[in-house]
């Protein structure tokens, strides 16, 4: 049998994903109106003999709750939840938690990032690991020279093995980067024992903890996949579907905008269709069965609506993901941006964004997940946010701007954080 880990860090991470993440942990944004993890969890449920999806993270377990049943009935598999006390990072977790992850007696088990996003390949790579029979196989992608130092890099031998890994580089390594998706057979709790122990013994040497994390800290790339590289046990499996991390709210409208066309092969009914929608559809649009849509609305292409918004006469949406309970009042037009959960977005108001869309041109490039500021203190021309609750008055723009949750804005507003 097999299982599944998924790791989804706490209310400390996702801090470039605020303010969306403020009153919703970051795993259960709502992308293509799924929560961010559902679709780990549906791609897991599709892979043969996975019996049980255990996510660990450090969110209030009352976070998950509502959301693990959801998953539990939908994909009628085990999900559970396990909490850190603090962050043990990307193998402290799995570590931690070894004797739930070997119940049962799983032969393999998987480790998914929960903050990556892609057309999930999950059996290719159980054939793969199987065939190579390797201690660890991660799933990789191509990107571009300059965008490689943001990920992990590795470097492959001639039988598929990974000769060298090297996390987040700061000089080029390989444009092979690992997308934070692997496969791992049991024995790897052994390596994990060693790197513990080694990190143990340090600790007693030095008497205090030097980095200021917890003593059971293990970094699944820094300490097990730089160890195993040169190894022979460590794979990687090139793959060519598409693959992007969420980081930032910009990439959560690049998100939407692949998972919106991958429903058109694995999920026509999520799509809203063009023929017997509720308004103009124009290429890729969910709309949540309980929102209210006006028919002389224009929505698409890409276009999420959550629950119960509402969108009234003669608006126009493009490129954008609407929360649940939002109001847009009539005329009102919304570009590239993300309104957030019960905002209210007043009469011929104009809400928009910069796309920062990779160029589909180059090829392998990723999505730039660029911090708030640039260099020189200015705001990164990005999409626009409203955060929960805010309000927008009739007729104002807000063009490239951060609204923080609860605002009433009552002016213009162009590339600015509104705190
Ligand atoms: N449970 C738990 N505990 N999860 C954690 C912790 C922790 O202490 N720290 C991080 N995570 C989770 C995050 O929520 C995220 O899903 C994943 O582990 C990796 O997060 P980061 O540590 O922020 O790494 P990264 O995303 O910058 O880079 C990783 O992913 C890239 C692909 O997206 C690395 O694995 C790179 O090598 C890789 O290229
Ligand atoms: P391209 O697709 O790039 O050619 O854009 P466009 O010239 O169609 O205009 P834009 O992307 O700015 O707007 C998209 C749609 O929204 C168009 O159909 C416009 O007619 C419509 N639109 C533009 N501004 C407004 C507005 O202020 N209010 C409303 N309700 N619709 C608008």
């Amino acid at each position: 049998i097999l299982k599944s880990v998924i790791l989804i860090g706490g209310p400390s991470k996702g801090t470039r994903f605020r303010p969306l993440s403020l009153d919703m942990p970051k795993p259960l944004f709502p992308i293509a109106g799924l929560p961010v993890i559902q679709y780990h969890v549906e791609a897991c449920s599709k892979v043969e003999n996975l019996v049980e999806i255990l996510i660990i993270g450090s969110y209030p377990a009352s976070d998950l709750s509502q959301f693990i049943q959801e998953m539990t009935s939908t994909y009628n598999i085990t999900v559970r939840y396990l909490q850190e006390f603090t962050p043990l990072g990307t193998a402290g977790g799995l570590y931690h938690f070894r004797d739930q992850i070997r119940s049962g007696g799983p032969t393999y088990f998987f480790v998914m990032n929960g903050d990556v996003c892609a057309d999930f390949s999950l059996q290719e790579i159980v054939e793969y690991h199987k065939e190579k029979q390797a201690l660890l196989t991660a799933m990789a992608t191509e990107a571009t020279k300059q965008q490689s130092l943001n990920y992990g890099c590795m470097v492959l031998d001639m039988n598929g093995g990974v000769a060298h890994y090297v996390e987040k580089p700061s000089t080029f390594v390989s444009t092979l980067i690992n997308c934070g998706i692997y496969l791992a057979s049991l024995d790897i709790f052994q390596t994990m024992t060693d790197v513990f122990n080694a990190g143990q013994n340090q600790e007693n040497l030095m008497q205090f903890n030097g980095n200021g994390k917890d003593p059971a800290h293990i970094s699944l790339e820094q300490d097990i996949l730089t160890r195993l590289a040169g190894t022979g046990r460590l794979f990687a499996l090139p793959v060519l579907r598409w693959w992007s991390q969420v980081k930032t709210a910009g990439s959560a409208i690049h998100a939407n905008c692949h998972y919106l066309t991958l429903f058109k092969t694995q999920h026509p009914n999520h799509l809203t269709s063009a023929a017997d929608g509720p308004c103009q559809i124009i290429g890729d649009v969910y709309i949540h069965p309980s929102a209210t849509v006006h028919s002389t609305t224009v929505l698409g292409p890409n276009v999420s609506i959550g629950p119960n918004a509402v969108i009234a006469a003669g608006v126009r949406i493009k490129e954008s993901i609407i929360l649940a309970n939002a109001h847009i009042q009539a005329h009102s037009i919304i570009l590239h941006s993300i309104v957030g959960k019960s905002s209210y977005v007043g009469e011929w108001a104009r809400i928009e964004g910069t796309p920062c869309d990779p160029n589909p041109d180059k090829p392998f490039v990723k999505m730039e997940n660029l911090p708030l500021f640039n260099a020189n203190g200015k705001l990164n021309p990005s999409i626009t946010i409203l955060g929960t609750s805010v309000r927008l008055a009739a007729e104002k723009i807000v063009l490239n701007s951060i609204v923080l949750p609860h605002k009433e804005l009552t002016r213009n507003f162009k590339n600015e954080i509104i705190l």
